[in-house]
């Protein structure tokens, strides 16, 4: 039955999962974004349903739609994102998924940048909140937090760093080279890496290893 939650090792848990990108306005009709088509994150808020969790999902406008049954908060900006992190309440863990803008345009123009002047538009950028930052540093922390690592080179170090930065209790890393076929695929290859060090992971479909992290947290939340 639709809206029923499943019965697991996860009932009685709350679970916040963001996913996919974040738009971020030039104009009325412009945004710079990250690529994200959500699949992961997505993934990741079934396989928590399936194991019997109440999941707060907060997407920005990913290609995948957004599964039934979570309780759904769709948003486009960081900073957006971030106010519908810090709404959600009583949260057991987090798992930030989403490909979150880094920068946003300092002063997006309300009107249409029209091509008419003989001027180039030049843009000027301010940093994004780091919501996965903020929350670790925040008082009501949730229990175990999960970070994502998206890199292209040195994988494991540069994990290994953000893991420390964010305090985060554990990061997924992954290679997102284009030569690895990963961005926009239908599988991942990911190295967990926690307190206790790296643990790689096989390259497994999306829902694979969606399913392995989500039995992962069931074990940790106990
Ligand atoms: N993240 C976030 N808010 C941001 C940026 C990132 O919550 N403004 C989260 C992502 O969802 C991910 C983790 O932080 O779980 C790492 O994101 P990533 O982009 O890899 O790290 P950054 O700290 O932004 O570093 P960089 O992009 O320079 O590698
Ligand atoms: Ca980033």
């Amino acid at each position: 039955v639709e809206g029923a939650l499943a019965d697991g090792p996860l009932t009685g848990k709350h679970v916040l999962v963001t996913s996919g990108p974040t738009h971020e306005p030039i104009d009325p009709v412009r945004y710079i974004a990250n690529r994200s088509s959500g699949a992961q994150g997505t993934a990741i808020a079934k396989a928590l349903l399936a194991l019997g969790a109440r999941v707060t999902f907060v997407t920005g406008p990913a290609e995948v739609p957004p599964p039934q049954g979570v309780d759904l908060v769709a948003v486009q900006t960081a900073r957006e994102m971030l106010e519908a992190v810090q709404a959600a309440r009583d949260v057991d863990a987090g798992v930030f998924a989403a490909a979150v803008a880094d920068w946003r345009v300092a002063s997006a123009s309300e009107q249409k940048i029209k091509k008419d002047s003989s001027e180039l538009p030049v843009l000027e950028f301010a940093e994004n909140p780091d919501i996965l930052a903020t929350v670790c540093a925040s008082d009501d922390r949730p229990a175990l937090v999960v970070g994502f690592a998206a890199e292209t080179e040195n994988v494991i170090a540069h994990a290994t760093a953000k893991r420390a930065r964010k305090g985060c209790d554990w990061i997924l890393a992954n290679d997102v080279s284009p030569a690895t076929g990963i961005m926009g695929g239908s599988e991942n290859a990911v190295t967990l890496i926690t307190a206790q060090g790296a643990e790689d992971w096989p390259r497994m479909g999306k829902d694979e290893v969606a399913a392995r992290l989500a039995q992962k947290i069931a074990e940790a939340l106990g």
